[in-house]
């Protein structure tokens, strides 16, 4: 039923006046229509829906809607806009959804949209205001902890922990510290997975703080895991921290940066993380690419977000110089399944040089 609509809408559209701008009118209704795409995305993926549509092959919409107290219209026409992408299928008589061809491919990436429409909405909404000097001052920039970092535990899952583990197992450890650790997830699957692991999640940000606390209770991990409510930058020499041999990091060194400052922070490790012979340090870095059409999901946002929060992105050489000069020697770097994204492998120079 919904192709034939699309077929007359087409047709329509070709007998009217548009038809030697065919091409850039579909472009710009592409763009358009995208956009809607993405925050449907988004909203469905926080609503449960794609969850409950890759454990069952069919979901009945009035059902699903009266068990998550839903607006049955609105839900509707959320679903017809993912029906545009053939993220789903609709059986509209019978009020039924099932997966379209491009589901799975949406049901992985799903993270990237929470992270950019959830996380970095208001940012986006309020572009404008953002580039204007006169409102730059203070604490300017609103971004959603809480959503940043459950889209980071999504992606994360999926595209850097098989790597990590990889990396992780090849030398022996148990007190591990993750460094921005947003809902705590990495700690709480190391810790579910080796029973004698105990670990420390540190984050800035009060709402990955709350979300981290709840995961761990949930999980029944309050003796394994502790979760810190802290600036890594403004790190001391605090007695549980000392027995840390691991150091890990995933998607926050940047905010290390301007380079001295992050300098600085890096060094500082060696002090307070006095045992840590280790640094597993996974960020997405600077992509250099050219203005395109072809960019990659997920490198556009980044980088933009980050510009605009005045936030500096460094590239691969400049890590590297900068590891060098912190006391950290880089023995390995492995690319993980997020466009421009890396683990550094990073061992204690004085440590490797006591050996
Ligand atoms: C993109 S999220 C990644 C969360 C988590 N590491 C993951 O991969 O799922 C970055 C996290 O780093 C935290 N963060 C940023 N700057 C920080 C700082 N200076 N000290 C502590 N945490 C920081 C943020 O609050 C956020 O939770």
């Amino acid at each position: 039923m919904y192709k034939k609509l699309i077929g007359d809408l087409h047709d329509s559209r070709n007998r009217g006046t548009l038809s030697e701008n065919d091409d850039t009118d579909s472009g710009m209704a592409n763009l358009f229509n995208s956009a809607i795409g993405a925050s449907a995305i988004a909203a469905v993926y926080e609503l449960g829906l794609f969850g409950e549509l890759q454990q069952n092959n069919s979901i009945r919409v009035k059902d699903f809607c009266e068990k998550n107290d839903l607006h049955h219209s609105s839900v509707s026409s959320l679903l017809h806009v993912l029906c545009c992408f053939e993220v789903i299928d609709i059986n509209p008589e019978e009020d039924v959804i099932q997966k379209g061809a491009a589901f799975s491919n949406v049901y992985r990436d799903k993270g990237y949209f929470l992270w950019l429409v959830g996380g970095y909405g208001y940012l986006l909404q309020h572009l404008s205001s953002a580039l204007r000097n006169k409102f730059r001052t203070g604490d300017f920039i609103r971004r959603n902890g809480e959503r940043i970092a459950s889209a980071a535990r999504d992606y994360g899952s999926q595209f850097v922990d098989p790597h990590f583990i990889d990396m992780l197992k090849q030398e022996p450890y148990q007190f591990v510290a993750d460094l921005g650790c947003g809902s705590a997830e990495r700690l709480i699957n190391l810790a579910r997975n080796q029973p004698n692991i105990k670990g420390t999640g540190i984050d800035i940000n009060s709402e990955a703080i709350k979300l981290a606390k709840q995961a761990v209770a949930s999980a029944n991990l309050q003796e394994r895991i502790t979760i810190l409510h802290g600036d890594i930058k403004e790190l001391t020499n605090q007695p549980e921290l000392q027995r840390v041999e691991v150091i890990f990091s995933f998607f926050m060194a940047h905010d290390l940066w301007p380079r001295p400052k992050c300098l600085q922070t890096l060094r500082d490790l060696h002090y307070v993380f006095p045992r840590a012979e280790r640094l597993l340090l996974c960020d997405t870095y600077r992509s250099d690419l050219a203005p395109s059409r072809e960019m990659p999901i997920f490198t556009l946002g980044f980088e933009l977000t980050h510009a605009v929060m005045g936030q500096y992105i460094p590239s691969v050489s400049e890590w590297i110089d900068l590891f060098t000069e912190a006391g950290w020697s880089c023995v390995e770097q492995r690319n993980v399944g997020i466009p421009f994204s890396c683990i550094f492998d990073l061992r204690n120079e004085n440590q490797t040089n006591r050996k």
